[in-house]
């Protein structure tokens, strides 16, 4: 996601300074070419080492080096595509909103002509006192971001407000605020994620296996592209990546298909990845249902086809369909794309190791109504979102 993006961490004196260790090694999983200016006194709280293996290149901390040549202290503000000073320090606050320059970092600051983001870490009465606000205040009327700090237990083992953002936060953070693409701009994505619950009692529900994990990773990965996502939900454990994506939380089949037909007809593009109940409970008993005797049949009723129905409302809509198969699994798929009117139909097959519900991995084939089939590789669920999501983009721009 961050292939070929060039960032600058700036590190500045503080216990949090361990932090930047993690950052820098998640900021390059992420493909981006990373390059670190601390200043001198932050070399008391992570070794420079560390930082330079991790970052693959040497870290500048003075004007000019052991052979005394000159350090072009502008060069790095002009390199980067972001600065992100993190941690950022009380001192280094004030120097930062005072215009000192009295270090590389500072240099590199105050020439910077990328974003400059900061994740300060102070104690907490360091960070409410009333010249660290008028501090932020400034950095803010410059034009720098502030990922603000956390509630938590302090270096000084005071408990409050004052701890640095978390590495995997910054990471995230950045991605939402400077790294979208602009391939799906002004496109608003309806997606479905996760199982639904049918409820038969207060204590018992009917359900499946689904994770959501699949549909979370889709609308992750096309938020990333710059589109506006509303991601509909039945029941799961997980977060979406980004605060812009809107998450709407249901429990029900019935309430799914209300809340996706709320919002169909001002979309662009529908994916229903969700594994809905096909059936539901004819009743909901009031109380606990007691043990039977020897068998129980219970009563089910056909839950509403939310993909089929869209695909008969469906104006200038690109519709996209889930198929979770375990035999006949082509020739299923196809029957569901036609039956449900669906632009392409997605197909997992349990038949294939490490694909389908619960797993991190998926393998699929996407099938379009014009015929064309693609089959790709067993991949992250992550890589696989990434697949369908320029599938969809060339089909949408075609
Ligand atoms: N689907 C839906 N509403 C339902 C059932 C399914 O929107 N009540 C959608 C799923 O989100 C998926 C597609 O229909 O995109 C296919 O779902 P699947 O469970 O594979 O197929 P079904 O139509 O339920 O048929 P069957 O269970 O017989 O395979």
């Amino acid at each position: 996601m961050l292939s070929g993006k060039k960032i600058l961490v700036g590190i500045s004196a503080s216990i949090a300074a361990y932090k930047s260790i993690y950052l820098i090694r998640l900021l390059v999983k992420e493909g981006a070419s990373v390059k670190v200016v601390m200043t001198p006194a932050a070399k008391d709280f992570v070794s420079p080492l560390v930082l330079s293996t991790l970052s693959k290149n040497k870290i500048a901390v003075a004007l000019s080096n052991e052979e005394y040549e000159w350090e072009n202290h502008v060069q790095m503000g002009r390199w980067a595509d972001i600065m992100i000073i993190a941690p950022l320090s009380c001192n280094t606050l004030a120097k930062m909103a005072g215009g000192i320059c009295d270090n590389l970092l500072m240099a590199s600051y105050l020439s910077a002509t990328c974003p400059v983001v900061v994740a300060p870490a102070m104690d907490e009465d360091m960070w409410k006192h009333a010249a660290t606000k008028k501090n932020i205040e400034q950095l803010i009327a410059y034009g720098n971001t502030i990922i603000n700090v956390e509630k938590g237990e302090l270096a000084s083992g005071l408990f409050g407000e004052g701890r640095m953002a978390e590495p995997e936060d910054i990471v995230t953070y950045i991605k939402e605020h400077f790294f979208r693409t602009n391939e799906l701009r002004h496109k608003k994505i309806l997606i479905t994620a996760g199982p639904t619950q049918e409820a038969l009692d207060p204590v018992r529900y009917i359900t499946n296996h689904s994770s959501g994990k699949m549909g979370y990773a889709l609308a992750e990965v096309l938020y990333q592209r710059g589109a506006e996502v509303i991601l509909i939900s039945g029941p799961v454990n997980i977060q979406p990546a980004f605060k812009g994506i809107q998450q709407i939380k249901v429990l029900t089949a019935d309430e799914m298909f209300n809340s996706v037909l709320e919002h169909f007809q001002l979309c662009d593009i529908a994916i229903m990845s969700a594994a809905v109940a096909d059936y539901t409970p004819i009743t909901v008993a009031d109380h606990k249902i007691k043990k039977k005797e020897m068998e129980w049949l219970l009563p089910l009723a056909k839950t509403k086809d939310i993909l089929q129905t869209i695909g008969t409302l469906k104006t200038k809509q690109y519709v996209v369909g889930f198929a979770l198969e375990t035999d006949h699994e082509k020739e299923y798929a196809m029957q569901k794309l036609v039956a449900k009117n669906a632009d392409c139909i997605v197909l997992n097959s349990l038949q294939d190791d490490q694909s389908g519900f619960g797993f991190d991995t998926n393998k699929i084939t996407i099938i379009d109504k014009s015929g064309i089939t693609k089959q790709f590789e067993l991949k992250s669920k992550q890589a696989v979102a990434k697949d369908i999501a320029d599938f969809i983009i060339s089909k949408i721009h075609a």
